[in-house]
C-alpha cells in the first residue's frame, strides 16, 4: 500500500502507467489539472523555511507541477515533503535545473566540449552532471541545448554544439544518453530537456530573441536533425523556444509543437515554455494573456515556465470555449507521465538522500574526469616554431585578466557552481606542475575598458573583477613580471558574461584594455604564447598575426587552470577541433563551411574578381575553418581509395586513407569524412560532415582509416520535404579539417 495525504492508492506499480494516471486524474478537479502544468518562479526558500516560503501556498493548493533553479537537497525535500503530504492529491513534484556543462564539477562550455569530437566523453560528462545534480534533489536538466548556429555574434552559440547538424545530432544522442541513462531508472539518472525548438541559433543578425526565418529545407536539412535525433533517442521532455517560426512564435506554434514533433517525429514527453516564453507573445503581436495562453496550450507546450498565464486565465478560456477540458487533460497527462516515468509516484523523495551530496558532488573521481576533458577541449590554433610545448623548467609569467579570477573559470550557465571552490588558473597550473616550474603572474588589464559591460555585469550579480589600478599601473607590474620570466603566458579573451543569453555582440575582437596589454608583452621580445578564453569565434586576424602560440581554451570549467597546463607543458597533446568557423570579418557573417555554391563561386583561396559572388575588402576563407585544430605532432593524410566507383540503391562503398603520425609526438586525430553531392534537384552544400573517427597514433605510425558510405547517408529533404536520395556523382572527402581535404568520386546507380 501506498500513500499519499487523505489519498489511498493501491500500489500504481502494479498497474500500468495509463491506469495509474486515469485513476489520479479521475480524482482532480480542472483547476488541480491546471496547476500541474505550472513551473512558477521560486523565490527566496531558505532550507528548512520551506512552508513560509512565498510558493509553499501554491504548491499546498495543488497549484505547482515543478520547480526551478533550486539548490540544495534538503530545501527540496522540504518541498517535496508539502506537495506530498499536504496538497490534497500528494501529486509529486518535478525539480528542474539548468544542469548545462556540469553540477558543481564544471565541464567546458558546450562548444568547447563538442571540439573534443568523443562522443564518449561527451556522455560521461552528462552522466556526471546527472549524478551529482541527482544527488542534490534535481530530477530534470534543462538541457541538452542542440540549436545549431553560425552567427558568432549570437551569444548562445557557446551552449550550444557549433554549425554541423551531424555532429549536433550524435552529441545531442550521447547528452540524452548520459543524462537519463537506464530510461532514468535509477535515481542517479535525471530527464532531459532538449532546447530550444526550434531553430534558435538562426536568430537574424545573430541578435538574441530575434526572428527565424528560413526556409523549409534548410529547416530539415540544417537546424533540425539534433532535435530529431535528441528525440530519437527517448529525451523525456523539450523546451520551446522564444523565436517565431514561420510567422508564429515556436511557443504557440501548432505545427512545430504537435504536427513535426508529435505526429511526424513521434514525441511521447511534455513540452515545457521557456522562461515567461507565453507571455512574451503578447509583445510579439499575438493577443493578450489569456489569448497567448490559450495559443500555447492549444499548439501543445504543455507547461508554463513562469509566466503564470496557465494558472491565471486557462479556467476562464475553458469555460469560453477557447481551450477544451481535453487539451488540459492531455497536456496534464503528459506531465503526470514524466513524474511517473521518473519514479515519482513510486518514490517522491527518490531523488532526496541526504547523504548522497557529500559524497557525489564536486569529489576527485569527477574533477579528474573534468580535467581530462577540458584537456580534450582546447583547440591549438597557431604554433609558431613549435613554442609549445613548453619544458617544465624556468620561471613562467602568467599575465592577463583571467589569470586570478575564480568566476571566470567555469563558462556561462553554470548555476550551480560554487565559484570559491574553483582553481583560479595560477592555482591550477602550480597544483599540475608543483615546484618544477617557477609561476609569476599579474593582472596586466581589466577585462575590458567599456563600462556598459560592467553595467551588465553588475546586473546579473557578478563581478567583473574591475582594479582600482590605473590601466598603466597595471601594465607597469605586468612588464616588471614579464621581465622575470623565461616565458608569457598571456590569459586574455573574453569574460564569461560576454557569451551566453542576452549577450550578443557586434564586434568579435578581444576587448580593447587586453589588446593593449598583449602587445606590449610581445614587445618584450619574449615568447608569447595565448590561452585565449572565449565563448564564441572571435576575430583573431590581429592575433594570427603577431602572436606565435594560440591555445583555445573557451570556458573549460572547473579543472580549466590544471587542464591548461597539461597542455602547455605536454602531458596532454591536443586534439580538439573547431566546431564552428572562425571568420575574418564579422561582416562575413553567418559564415560555415556547409554553404552551398553561387552560380558566380569565387574561386578557393581567391582574393577579389569581378562579379564573383564576394566582398572587395576581405576573401571569402575563413580565419580557421570548421574541422580546424592543430597538434603537437603532424598527420600526413594519404589518397583517398574507394573500393568502388559505382554503387547501386543496397549497396555500400568503403573509403580508405592511410594517415601517418609524422611528427615526434603519439597524438589523438579527428578524421572527418564529407560527402558533396554533385548534381540534384535542389542546389546541395560544397560538402557536408557525414562521419569522423578520432583515433589515436603513435609517433611514426601509420595506421589506414575506413568509412563506410551507404545511399542512406545521402538522403536530403528536396523541395516537397521529402528525405530523398537521387542518384549521380558524389565526390567523398576525407582530411583533418573541412578545408584540407583529399577526393574521389563514385556513382550511385
Ligand atoms: C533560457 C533557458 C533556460 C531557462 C531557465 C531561459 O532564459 O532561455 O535556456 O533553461 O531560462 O533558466
Amino acid at each position: 500500500m501506498f500513500a499519499f495525504s487523505s489519498v489511498v492508492y493501491s500500489n500504481p506499480y502494479n498497474n500500468r502507467m495509463d491506469e495509474f494516471i486515469d485513476n489520479l486524474m479521475s480524482k482532480m478537479t480542472l483547476e488541480e489539472k491546471i496547476g500541474q502544468l505550472n513551473l512558477p518562479a521560486s523565490g527566496e526558500i531558505i532550507t528548512g523555511q520551506a512552508k513560509s516560503s512565498n510558493v509553499a501556498e501554491r504548491i499546498c493548493k495543488g497549484q505547482v507541477g515543478g520547480l526551478l533553479n533550486l539548490k540544495g537537497v534538503e530545501r527540496i525535500r522540504d518541498l517535496q515533503k508539502l506537495a506530498v503530504e499536504e496538497s490534497r492529491l500528494g501529486i509529486p513534484l518535478l525539480f528542474g535545473m539548468d544542469v548545462i556543462h556540469g553540477y558543481e564539477t564544471i565541464f567546458p562550455i558546450p562548444l568547447g566540449l563538442s571540439c573534443t569530437w568523443n562522443m564518449e566523453a561527451i556522455e560521461q560528462s552528462a552522466r556526471i552532471a546527472a549524478i551529482e545534480a541527482s544527488a542534490d534533489g534535481i530530477c530534470w536538466t534543462f538541457s541538452p541545448m542542440v540549436d545549431v548556429c553560425r552567427d558568432a555574434r549570437w551569444g548562445r552559440i557557446s551552449e550550444g554544439n557549433g554549425e554541423d547538424p551531424y555532429l549536433g545530432s550524435e552529441i545531442a544522442r550521447a547528452m540524452v544518453r548520459g543524462y537519463q541513462g537506464d530510461a532514468m531508472k535509477r535515481n542517479d539518472e535525471i530527464m532531459a530537456c532538449v532546447k530550444h525548438f526550434a531553430l534558435y541559433g538562426g536568430a537574424e543578425a545573430g541578435r538574441d530573441y530575434n526572428s527565424v526565418d528560413m526556409s523549409r529545407q534548410r529547416m530539415f536539412n540544417d537546424y533540425m536533425p539534433p532535435y530529431k535525433a535528441a528525440v530519437e533517442a527517448g529525451a523525456g521532455s523539450m523546451m520551446a523556444a522564444f523565436n517565431d517560426v514561420d510567422g508564429i512564435p515556436a511557443t504557440g506554434n501548432k505545427w512545430l509543437m504537435t504536427d513535426l514533433l508529435r505526429k511526424d517525429w513521434g514525441f511521447d514527453g511534455f513540452v515545457v515554455s521557456d522562461y515567461t516564453g507565453i507571455t512574451e507573445m503578447v509583445d510579439h503581436g499575438m493577443g493578450d494573456v489569456q489569448d497567448v495562453a490559450a495559443l500555447s496550450v492549444n499548439a501543445g507546450v504543455d507547461m508554463d515556465m513562469v509566466s503564470d498565464a496557465f494558472m491565471t486565465t486557462l479556467v476562464r478560456s475553458v469555460e469560453e470555449g477557447k481551450v477544451s477540458e481535453e487539451t488540459i487533460d492531455t497536456a496534464c497527462r503528459r506531465i503526470l507521465e514524466a513524474k511517473y516515468k521518473l519514479g515519482l509516484f513510486e518514490d517522491p523523495y527518490k531523488y532526496c538522500d541526504l547523504k548522497r551530496p557529500a559524497k557525489q558532488i564536486f569529489c576527485d573521481k569527477h574533477r579528474k574526469i573534468a580535467r581530462k576533458i577540458a584537456a580534450e577541449s582546447f583547440v591549438l590554433l597557431k604554433n609558431e616554431g613549435n613554442i609549445l610545448p613548453l619544458q617544465k623548467k624556468g620561471t613562467v609569467a602568467v599575465i592577463g585578466p583571467l589569470a586570478n579570477t575564480k568566476a571566470n573559470m567555469p563558462g556561462t550557465w553554470s548555476v550551480a557552481a560554487v565559484a570559491e571552490n574553483i582553481p583560479t588558473l595560477v592555482e591550477g597550473m602550480r597544483f599540475a606542475l608543483g615546484d618544477k616550474v617557477d609561476i609569476i603572474t599579474a593582472k596586466g588589464s581589466n577585462l575590458m575598458s567599456d563600462a556598459a559591460y560592467e553595467e551588465r555585469a553588475t546586473m546579473f550579480g557578478r563581478s567583473l573583477n574591475r582594479d582600482s589600478r590605473t590601466d598603466q599601473q597595471l601594465l607597469n607590474e605586468a612588464l616588471e613580471v614579464a621581465a622575470k620570466a623565461d616565458v608569457i603566458v598571456a590569459a586574455i579573451g573574453e569574460s564569461s558574461e560576454m557569451s551566453g543569453e542576452c549577450s550578443s555582440r557586434s564586434e568579435l575582437d578581444i576587448p580593447d584594455t587586453q589588446r593593449t596589454l598583449l602587445e606590449a608583452l610581445l614587445k618584450t621580445g619574449k615568447p608569447v604564447v595565448l590561452t585565449l578564453f572565449t565563448g564564441r569565434p572571435l576575430v583573431l586576424n590581429w592575433e594570427h598575426k603577431n602572436v606565435p602560440a594560440i591555445l583555445n581554451v573557451w570556458f573549460g570549467g572547473s579543472e580549466t587552470g590544471s587542464a591548461i597546463a597539461d597542455v602547455l607543458f605536454g602531458d596532454v597533446n591536443p586534439s580538439g577541433k573547431l566546431t564552428t568557423t572562425f571568420p575574418q570579418a564579422v561582416g562575413q557573417l553567418p559564415l560555415f563551411y556547409a554553404h552551398k555554391n553561387t552560380g558566380r563561386p569565387l574561386g578557393e583561396g581567391r582574393w577579389f574578381e569581378k562579379f564573383r559572388s564576394n566582398y572587395i575588402d576581405v576573401s571569402n576563407d575563413p580565419l580557421y575553418p570548421f574541422g580546424y585544430g592543430l597538434s603537437y605532432t603532424t598527420f600526413e593524410y594519404g589518397d583517398v581509395i574507394l573500393n568502388t566507383k559505382s554503387m547501386s540503391m543496397d549497396g555500400e562503398i568503403t573509403a580508405t586513407v592511410n594517415i601517418k603520425n609524422a611528427g615526434n609526438y603519439d597524438g589523438y586525430e579527428v578524421v572527418q569524412l564529407y560527402i558533396k553531392d554533385l548534381i540534384a534537384s535542389v542546389t546541395r552544400p560544397v560538402k557536408e560532415l557525414k562521419g569522423f573517427k578520432k583515433i589515436f597514433i603513435k609517433a611514426g605510425e601509420t595506421k589506414t582509416i575506413s568509412f563506410k558510405i551507404s545511399p542512406e547517408m545521402l538522403k536530403f529533404y528536396n523541395f516537397n520535404i521529402d528525405y530523398v536520395v537521387e542518384v549521380g556523382d558524389f565526390d567523398v572527402m576525407i582530411g583533418p579539417n573541412s578545408r584540407d581535404v583529399k577526393s574521389a568520386r563514385f556513382t550511385l546507380r
